[in-house]
C-alpha cells in the first residue's frame, strides 16, 4: 500500500465559474478504510466533491489533504495511482478489453484480469464478445452497452491497488438483476479502501460509516444511517420517500 488513505476536506468552497458557488464550506474527514456516502438531490454538489478529491479542478478556498498532505503537493500521476474510480460517465479507450481492464496496472497477469472481471460480473459478457478479452473496443467503448461499459470500469477499479475509491453512481446503468449480483463484488471492491460513494438508491449507502447530506452545495446533515433516521430530517425524508 502506497498510502493509508486518510482524506480530509477543510472548509472547501468552490465554483466552476466565478460568482457561482457550487460548494460552500465543506468539511469531511474520512479515516482510512471508511465508507463515506454523499446523498442529496440532483445538482447538490455530490460529483463536484469527488471532482475536487480527484483534483480535476483546483480549489480556491480551503484545502484537501490525503494522509495529511495537501493534494496540491501530490504529483498528478501519484494521485491517479492512489485513487480508483467508477464515475457517472464511463471512461474507456480504443484498445482491447484486457488493456482497458488492466489500465493503471499494466503488470497485471491474465488471471488477475479475469478475477477482476468476475468481481465486476463482466466475465460472462466478455466471453460472449467475438474475441473475448482480446476484442478491440471502439473509441470510448461505443460497441458496448452503457451497463457493460460500467462493468468494465468496475473491473478496472477491482484490479487497481489504490487505497482510495470513488464510486459515483457506479451501477446506475446496470439492470436490477446484475446489480443484485454485483453487490458482493462491490463489497470486495470497497474492502480496506477509503471509499466515497454516491448512489441514488439509499439502500446502498445504509451501511456507510458516515452519510453526508448535501443541499445546494452545503452539508445539512452528517451521521450514520441510524443517527440520521433518528434525527428525522432531510435524510429521513429522502429515505422514507
Ligand atoms: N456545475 C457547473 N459546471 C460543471 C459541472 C457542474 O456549473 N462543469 C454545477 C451544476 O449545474 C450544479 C452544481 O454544479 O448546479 C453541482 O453539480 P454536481 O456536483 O454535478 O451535482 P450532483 O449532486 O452530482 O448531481 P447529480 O445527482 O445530478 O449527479
Ligand atoms: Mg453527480
Amino acid at each position: 500500500q502506497l498510502i493509508k488513505g486518510e482524506v480530509t476536506l477543510k472548509n472547501v468552497t468552490f465554483g466552476y465559474v466565478p460568482g457561482k458557488t457550487v460548494l460552500k464550506n465543506i468539511n469531511v474527514k474520512a479515516k482510512p478504510g471508511q465508507k463515506i456516502a454523499f446523498v442529496g438531490s440532483t445538482g447538490a454538489g455530490k460529483t463536484t466533491i469527488t471532482n475536487l478529491i480527484n483534483r480535476f479542478y483546483e480549489i480556491e478556498e480551503g484545502e484537501i489533504l490525503i494522509d495529511g498532505i495537501n493534494i496540491k503537493n501530490i504529483k498528478k500521476d501519484s494521485l491517479r495511482r492512489n485513487i480508483a474510480m467508477v464515475l457517472q460517465d464511463t471512461h474507456l479507450f480504443s484498445g482491447t478489453v484486457r488493456e482497458n481492464i488492466r489500465y493503471g496496472r499494466p503488470d497485471a497477469t491474465d488471471e488477475e484480469v479475469i478475477t477482476a472481471a468476475k468481481i465486476a460480473c463482466a466475465h460472462s459478457f466478455i466471453e460472449r464478445l467475438p474475441q473475448g478479452y482480446d476484442t478491440v473496443l471502439e473509441g470510448d467503448g461505443a460497441n458496448l452497452s452503457q451497463g457493460e461499459r460500467q462493468l468494465l470500469n468496475i473491473a478496472r477499479a477491482a484490479i487497481s491497488k489504490a487505497p482510495i475509491l470513488i464510486l459515483d453512481e457506479a451501477t446506475s446503468s446496470v439492470d436490477t438483476r446484475t446489480e443484485k449480483h454485483i453487490e458482493r463484488g462491490m463489497d470486495q471492491l470497497m474492502k480496506n479502501r477509503t471509499t466515497f460513494v454516491i448512489a441514488h438508491r439509499l439502500s446502498t449507502v445504509r451501511n456507510a460509516d458516515q452519510i453526508i447530506v448535501l443541499e445546494h452545495g452545503e452539508i445539512i446533515e452528517q451521521g450514520t444511517h441510524d443517527e440520521l433516521i433518528k434525527m428525522g430530517g432531510r435524510y429521513y425524508q429522502l429515505y422514507t420517500g
